[in-house]
């Protein structure tokens, strides 16, 4: 049950990516959401295979819904490989690489960005669920968006969990430090869905076969390409399953009751061998941030399970 009549206005800024692809399926079909767009970023693939992959997943799911390019590279720091040892090599595991005929948005993505926002002040809710890089280059471009964006939902971070990345870092936050550093200094309302709350969601391989019984078409893609990130989550983590990442950031837009949320400074290491590690207390604007620290994983997992059952 959702907690809104209205839809809520999302645009989701991604590197699909295995979870990522659940991230804008899910979306996609929700009836509680209307997405505004997709905006590419560079992480767990590079920026050409982002953008190709975010406009082959909206024609897989024969909707309409913009995608606009975004940053090829972080702000300062070299880019880190690509993670494709994680996503496959062409982003979906050992799905080949799908060549879609949709168009990209003409816009870049910061740009397209600013423009929804200012399109309807007070209404739009970002999501980012790879590095932050284009959310801080809208920032550079307008910084007037912050004070009319609803909410920045992150999936990055890692409080207290440790990191996945690097033994402190998450990969969205080390990705692009200085980026993220950026918009945690913002003056938004930041919800950080990290690595406490996205370690405790799990799905398994009943999971993923019931949506491609129930969704031949997208559960099936989604079942398909997740062997690999089983794969890769059996070999480092030591079960055969997988973190449901992004999915979880998206669900917390329209079900924040199924989370609990503390407060406080978050600060972002830069550099050494710390990058990208996310430090309580240490906010360098002192701007208190919102961070996910429990999660109702079972109702998580049955709003994510359902909407996509209920697609095709
Ligand atoms: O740390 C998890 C995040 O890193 C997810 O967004 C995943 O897609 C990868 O980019
Ligand atoms: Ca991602």
């Amino acid at each position: 049950m959702a907690t809104s009549t209205t839809p809520e206005k999302i645009i989701i800024d991604t590197d699909p990516g295995i979870d990522d692809a659940m991230a804008i399926a899910f979306a996609l079909l929700n009836p509680d959401i209307e997405l505004l767009g997709l905006t590419s970023a560079f992480g767990n693939v590079t920026i050409d295979v982002a953008t190709r992959n975010a406009l082959a997943l909206v024609e897989m799911a024969e909707m309409e819904c913009p995608v606009a390019r975004g940053a090829g590279a972080p702000l300062v720091q070299e880019p880190h490989p690509v993670a494709d040892f994680v996503h496959g090599a062409e982003g979906f595991g050992t799905v080949e690489a799908m060549m879609p005929q949709r168009e990209e948005d003409p816009r870049p993505a910061h740009e397209f960005i600013c423009d929804q926002v200012n399109a309807a002040p007070g209404d739009v809710v970002l999501c980012p669920v790879g590095p932050l890089t284009n959310l801080a280059l809208a920032l550079r471009h307008d910084p007037g968006i912050a004070k009319k964006v609803k909410a920045v939902h992150v999936m990055g971070a890692s409080l207290k969990e440790g990191g996945n990345a690097t033994e402190f870092a998450e990969a969205n936050i080390w990705q692009d430090p200085h980026a993220a550093e950026i918009v945690l200094a913002a003056d938004w309302d930041v919800r950080l869905i990290g690595l406490d709350v996205t370690h405790r969601v799990t799905c398994h391989t009943p999971d993923f076969e019931s949506l491609a019984e129930a969704a031949p078409i997208l559960g099936g893609f989604l079942n398909e390409a997740v062997q690999f990130y089983f794969d890769f989550h059996e070999k480092v983590d030591g079960f055969h399953g997988c973190y449901m990442h992004d999915p979880t950031a998206v669900i917390s837009i329209i079900r924040p009751d199924l989370f609990s949320f503390d407060e406080a400074p978050v600060g972002v290491i830069v550099e050494g061998e710390r990058a990208g590690e996310t430090v309580l207390g240490h906010g360098s604007s002192g701007r208190p941030a919102k961070w996910a620290s429990k999660v109702d994983v079972a109702a998580v997992k049955d709003v994510f399970l359902s909407t996509i059952r209920s697609g095709f």
